[in-house]
């Protein structure tokens, strides 16, 4: 087992109105009571502003979806980290699997999102994980090691600052999670590769996310080298979302 505090992450990837958002985390700032881990909510970039009013004062961190690879300039559409940074988030996603399927982002652009939110002072979340097709080749150890190598490689001296997800891709979305033993056995591998990278490998957290919900996620907490969840769907609700959190101890 290891020490550190488990971390807990919603991400509502694209969802979410003014209303709703209100609604959502007044309700779980009021039900946090006592949690015994860290709890941030990865919200869409127009609510940013929001979203930190909302949970100020809570023990609830805001964190963004994604981050530019660039300093500033002339990029139409992007967000900078500088930017990220001035609206109070305290992690950022970066290389989730909707990013790498949809929007192209290779493991060099993830590296460099991760070093750019590190420069300014934000915890890259960098998420890793196999599609169904590399999983039934049996890929899925050589895919995560190439992931997060790739953001070694280039981060290495601050290695010990960002947290890593595992999200394999078949789960996410899905309602089929991975099980216990298998994301266990995943995090062991990605816990030594980090490991073998850094001078403080006690401080780095490894998140399970895919299809975690109210119903698998103390099992899958008791994993000795599961540290924390990324929550999609079930972070939506609030009374799902607070089950999982106080689960994490
Ligand atoms: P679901 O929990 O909806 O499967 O999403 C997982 C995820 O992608 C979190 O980043």
């Amino acid at each position: 087992m290891h020490s550190k505090k488990k971390l807990i992450a919603g991400n509502w990837k694209m969802n979410g109105n003014l209303t709703a958002n209100k609604s959502l985390l007044t309700a779980v700032v009021d039900g946090l009571n006592q949690a015994q881990c860290d709890v941030a909510v990865a919200v869409p970039a127009p609510y940013l502003a929001q979203v930190e009013r909302l949970v100020s004062g809570s023990a609830i961190a805001v964190a963004a979806q994604d981050v530019s690879v660039h300093e500033s300039g002339a990029y139409t559409g992007e967000v900078s980290a500088s930017m990220l940074k001035e609206f109070g988030v305290r992690y950022v996603l970066v290389g989730h699997s909707e990013r790498r399927q949809y929007h192209g982002e290779s493991d060099v652009v993830v590296s460099r999102k991760a070093q750019r939110a590190l420069a300014a002072g934000i915890t890259p979340i960098v998420c890793v994980g196999e599609t169904l097709q590399e999983f039934e080749a049996g890929d899925t150890e050589a895919v995560v090691k190439r992931q997060l190598a790739a953001v070694i490689h280039l981060n290495g001296h601050c290695i010990s600052e960002i947290v890593v997800a595992y999200e394999p891709v078949w789960a996410v979305g899905t309602g089929r999670t991975a099980s216990p033993e298998q994301a266990q056995a995943v995090h062991a591998v990605l816990r030594t590769q980090v490991a073998a990278a850094s001078e403080h490998p006690d401080r780095i957290r490894l998140l399970y996310g895919g299809s975690m919900n109210a119903a698998n996620a103390a099992q899958l907490l008791a994993q000795p080298d599961v540290d924390g969840g990324l929550i999609g769907g079930a972070s939506l609700k609030a009374a799902d979302f607070l089950q999982i959190i106080h689960a994490a101890r």
